[in-house]
């Protein structure tokens, strides 16, 4: 498999600037290089181009609007390119908004070449906001929702079908904080939530076999890869870090069960904020998770 690294160095989704270093931190954390030894081709192709962050107050409930599309169709358009190729798109953010342009694009995609498409989505936040209901107006607190056809046409009309995806192919894991009204929002979209009460009842183990239980030989799965899923103990290099996340061990865990499917087929590693971590440390898991996400392990296993 060829992996095409597709950086959008980008926070105008964000609550706070510096996501739009995430791409090159990445870069100095190995991640390539990380790729290289678990058996993939790497091409990096730099990163994308975009507005600059205007850092404006939010507007009818939207913060950047209009700079958060631009940035989305240019990640729908490489992550569609990159998908019709043959190869494994990864994207690196910049902040988490970008992941409607990519899972709008994966869905696109897996609808015109007939695969069932499984969504993962590792986060903190579920990010299943609206203008009417966001308490920010940050639209890094919304992808989820769009994809789901819940906002904006610049946000839910990037691909050649409405709805993006059907809420139930997205299983949300290790959910943590959920805004008063999106509460009511994961309700009515309908969307599967293992949230952290839900991990520490019965275990990563359990929770991973259930949120992969749909995964078959025929699915396309989706990692969108929030890095303020981790414990922010571990992961400090995001801008709405949660304490009481996945331990780093737990995290492991649920990345290698994720490789044994053999279905991992796109990802999206987002929110890794540079100007928050210390000494690159936050890039520097993610790249060791990211490993055992293609399949490295200790010992050897059939
Ligand atoms: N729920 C909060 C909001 O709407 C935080 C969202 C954080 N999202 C993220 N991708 N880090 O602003
Ligand atoms: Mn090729
Ligand atoms: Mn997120
Ligand atoms: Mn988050």
């Amino acid at each position: 498999t060829q992996v095409d690294l597709i950086g959008a160095p980008t926070d105008v989704g964000a609550s706070i600037r510096g996501a739009s270093m995430g791409p090159e931190a990445l870069r100095v954390a190995s991640l390539p290089l990380a790729l290289e030894r678990q058996g993939l081709r790497v091409a990096d192709a730099g990163n994308l181009a975009g507005p600059t962050n205007p850092w404006h107050p939010p507007r009818d409930g939207f913060r950047h609007l209009e700079e958060v599309a631009h940035w989305n169709r240019s990640v729908h358009e490489a992550v569609l390119g990159s998908l019709q190729a043959g190869h494994f798109p990864i994207l690196m953010g910049g902040d988490h908004c970008l992941a409607i342009g990519s899972v709008s694009a994966v869905a696109q995609y897996c609808r015109a070449v007939g695969r069932k498409l499984v969504v993962l989505w590792l986060d903190a936040h579920a990010d299943a906001n609206t203008h009417d209901i966001t308490p920010t107006g940050n639209i890094h607190g919304m992808p989820v929702a769009c994809l789901c056809g819940q906002g904006p046409d610049a946000l839910t009309r990037l691909s050649d079908t409405y709805p993006a995806v059907d809420a139930k192919a997205i299983r949300q894991v290790g959910i943590r904080s959920v805004d008063a009204e999106e509460k009511r929002q994961l309700r009515a979209l309908g969307l599967r939530v293992f949230d952290m009460r839900h991990i520490d009842e019965n275990g990563m183990r359990l929770t991973m076999e259930q949120a992969l239980a749909e995964v078959d030989a025929d699915t396309h799965l989706h990692v969108s890869f929030d890095a303020d899923f981790l414990d922010s103990v571990v992961a400090p290099g995001v801008g709405t870090p949660v304490l009481g996340g996945p331990t780093y061990r737990e995290a492991q865990l649920c990345m290698e069960m994720i490789a044994d499917t053999g279905q991992l087929a796109s990802l999206d590693l987002m929110e890794l904020n540079p100007a928050c971590d210390v000494r690159n440390q936050t890039a520097e898991v993610v790249v060791d998770l990211v490993e055992s996400l293609f399949g490295k392990s200790t010992l050897i296993r059939k």
